[in-house]
């Protein structure tokens, strides 16, 4: 299994810092949150690690200058996280495992890509995406998971994916539990991605390339993994990262 970070957005929501400083090196403690993402996917078992970086974020790519088993590629438009995830295509072959972990998304209390490797391997080597709950009344800010077989869904909890609806309406959710910023995908996703058109915002959503494939009956689990998802990619996101990696990790 190999691991694809992209970190090439442009973080216009953490504005004017992000001018400088990519938001993905925001420090957590004395590391950059870039650090312990890639800690999460080493510990997970990838072998390889691909950042997705933009130009002006070359600060990425100095700090991991030296780690043998980090590929740096760019991404020179920013098209959308669909479009990010295609740039690093070359790093991977047929029938491999794509471990996504989003460059600013910061998974406290767990090792959601370990644990989603688990459920892949548990149910035949299927994709599985990581998910969290959310309030009901903010379902239209995420990606919602539509489970294949209704049942009472717990923290721990995987169950077969029948589709994915991009910020539904609170009325026409089909569930609560939103897709958080981490994917271990066939590597058949970039076929998909080859020629995904623009979706919502006029880019390329990594999303609308899964809803195809799972359309297509490939294999898809939900996962909905023990911890937080922490979004660094805005003031308060990142703030609220900085308190919860503190009570939890005590660093
Ligand atoms: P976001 O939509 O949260 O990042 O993408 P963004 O575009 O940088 O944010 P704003 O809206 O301008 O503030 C989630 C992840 O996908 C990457 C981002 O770097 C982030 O880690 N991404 C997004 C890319 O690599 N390329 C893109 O074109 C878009």
């Amino acid at each position: 299994m190999k691991a694809l970070i992209p970190a090439a957005g442009l973080g216009t929501r953490f504005l004017p810092v992000t001018s400088v400083i990519p938001k993905e090196m925001l420090p957590i403690g004395s590391r950059p949150a870039l650090e312990l993402i890639v800690e999460e996917a080493r510990s997970a078992g990838a072998t390889e690690i691909v950042i997705v970086i933009s130009e002006g974020k070359e600060l990425i790519r100095r700090y991991f200058s030296g780690e043998s088993d980090i590929k740096i590629v760019y991404q020179h438009e920013q098209k959308g996280l669909g479009h990010a995830v295609y740039q690093a295509s070359e790093f991977f072959v047929d029938g491999e495992k794509v471990l996504i972990l989003l460059g600013d998304a910061l998974v406290v209390g767990c090792n959601a890509s370990k644990a989603m490797a688990e459920v892949s391997a548990a149910n035949g080597g299927a994709s599985v995406i990581g998910c969290e709950r959310v309030p009901r009344e903010r379902v239209s800010r995420y990606g919602i998971m539509k489970m294949a077989h209704e049942f009472d869904v717990a923290e721990g909890d995987a169950f077969e994916l029948a589709d994915i609806v991009e910020k539904p309406s609170e009325e026409d959710a089909p569930s609560d539990l939103a897709v958080a910023g981490r994917y271990l995908l066939d590597s058949k996703i970039f076929d998909f991605l080859s020629d995904q058109i623009a979706g919502v915002g006029g880019e390329i959503q990594l999303t609308d390339a899964i809803r195809r494939m799972v359309a297509c009956k490939y294999p898809f689990f939900g996962y909905i993994y023990r911890g937080h998802r922490q979004d660094i990619g805005n003031p308060d996101g990142y703030f609220n990262a900085l308190v919860s990696y503190r009570a939890k990790e005590g660093r």
